[in-house]
């Protein structure tokens, strides 16, 4: 009996799946790829064509230059895979962005490699790629634009290869980490006074065993100067890293804390013409920061996620619960479950609206579908049940998709907590707000809103822990002190 009866529930889990959307792919267009694999050989003709001009050339030099270009071809490709895996919602527009830059280090060291020293090429590049795509593939690309010298007589200095690395894996690490551009400013001045340092320490003295003096002033010379131009160079590409974000979309974190804050227009709309769901958005942003931080996910991409997930409101802000002053409800003036299940719907499609009218990153923009997943407006389907029972309840259900990423997720568990847990009693105990918690979070799983968010059973519990505390904080803030003739201590 029991058996049938697990069956009856993996075959209902199953339907239940097959309800919702299942989980997009990253589209890119066979034009698109195309035109990457057309890059990618590109560099690796030019990374390895002066191979080929060998003369006499003979099977072994054919070879060799076989295996560079192969070599080359597999690396951008490697780097590529190294990209969509740590930026799963990855555009071509990006891809394309990580591959022309390493084109452009290539055909730069071919031309420049005599005049300017390699560290001007390869560091302020990997600043952009850390910034915009993270730590991981910068370093990817990093490794993959130090090792590859497309000119075997420009061949670089031990010492000078392993300052390269070192810098530009420091500006990999730190670049995915920065969070302001005055942060950024600093690097840019500190990698040239790390990378002067270490030259003179490394190059300089030992050049001094080989040359005269004079020739140790100029070498000291060069280094200076290469130091200054790695400077300058890093300057102006943190000056055209918000060209680089509008253009190929990228989402850095200084550009993400710039969305956060208040006094951007469209917050300040939904402040002051909808003050209920500025307050429940405020609430929200407690309830997930503290849930990601505990996951370990991108507090910052959910912090600014939250603050625009019901921005959609904003089309008509009397016609939700939180905007009500409890008198009057349009809804009941209405008396169409179908009309107001099309104004729920509509704060997501409205919602995407603003989010393309105020060029939101794409990756902000999910919040606003998939904090609603496919859910069921259940008080609107009851009222639709009432009048006519063979209801289909896709009707009452909103477009989804259901989160894709942790972050989504997390924010439709805490949309889905903040009105129970602000409602709850003040006197209630952690075991009874744990319990609403649970069974709101588990509504949630059973209706398969989670199944593409990829939490794991630890992380939920994690989370639930997370929207405990915050309650207790909440808690905290409505009890009120007593007040005495005698309390001078505030
Ligand atoms: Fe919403
Ligand atoms: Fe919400």
């Amino acid at each position: 009996m029991q058996n049938i009866t697990t069956s009856l529930k993996n075959l209902f889990y199953l339907w239940r799946r097959s309800q919702v959307p299942v989980k997009q792919p990253i589209k890119i267009s066979r034009i698109d790829n195309l035109v990457i694999f057309l890059v990618c050989i590109l560099i690796s003709i030019i990374s390895s064509y002066k191979l080929l001009l060998i003369s006499p050339l003979n099977t072994a030099d054919f070879f060799s230059w076989l295996l560079t270009f192969t070599e080359i071809l597999i690396s951008s490709g490697i780097l590529i895979l190294v990209s969509k895996k740590e930026n799963p919602t990855i555009s071509s527009r990006q891809i394309f962005l990580i591959i022309t830059l390493l084109l452009a280090v290539q055909v730069a060291k071919l031309s420049l490699a005599s005049a300017i020293s390699p560290l001007s090429i390869i560091i302020p590049p990997t600043l952009i790629i850390s910034q915009g795509m993270g730590s991981i593939t910068a370093l990817a690309w990093v490794s993959i634009a130090s090792l590859s010298w497309p000119d075997p007589a420009v061949a670089i200095n031990n010492n000078l290869f392993f300052i390269l690395l070192i810098c530009s894996s420091v500006v990999s690490l730190l670049g995915g980490r920065i969070r302001s551009r005055a942060q950024l400013l600093q690097l840019s001045i500190f990698v040239p006074i790390g990378s002067f340092l270490s030259q003179w320490i490394l190059i300089g003295k030992d050049k001094t065993s080989l040359i005269n003096r004079q020739d140790f002033v100029l070498v000291n010379g060069d280094i200076f100067s290469d130091s200054l131009l790695l400077a300058i160079v890093m300057l102006c590409t943190i000056l055209f890293i918000p060209i680089f974000e509008s253009i190929f979309g990228l989402l850095t974190k200084a550009r993400l804390l710039e969305l956060a804050d208040k006094e951007k227009p469209l917050i300040r709309r939904l402040s002051l013409e909808a003050p209920g769901t500025f307050e429940h958005t405020l609430l929200i942003c407690g309830l997930a920061e503290e849930a990601t931080r505990m996951i370990g996910g991108d507090i910052d991409l959910i912090k600014t996620g939250a603050l625009y997930h019901d921005i959609g409101k904003l089309h008509a802000p009397n016609w939700f619960i939180e905007n009500q002053d409890g008198t009057k409800n349009p809804h009941d003036e209405l008396d169409d479950p179908f009309k107001s299940a099309e104004v729920l719907q509509a704060h997501v499609d409205e919602g995407l609206k603003f989010a393309r009218k105020n060029r939101l990153p794409k990756l902000i923009a999910n919040f606003i579908p998939e904090h609603q997943g496919t859910l069921k407006m259940g008080y609107f389907f009851q009222k639709a049940k009432e009048k006519n029972l063979n209801i289909n309840e896709n009707y009452f259900r909103y477009k989804g998709p259901i989160p894709q990423s942790k972050e989504t997720a997390i924010l439709m568990l805490a949309d889905g907590c903040e009105a129970a847990l602000r409602a709850m009693n003040i006197n209630a105990s952690d075991k009874e707000a744990l319990k609403t918690i649970s069974n709101i979070i588990y509504s949630r799983q059973k209706d398969g809103q989670l199944d593409d968010g990829n939490l794991s059973k630890g992380e939920i519990f994690l989370i639930k822990r997370a929207f405990l505390n915050v309650w207790k904080r909440i808690r905290h803030r409505r009890i009120q002190y007593p007040t005495s003739k005698n309390n001078t201590f505030s």
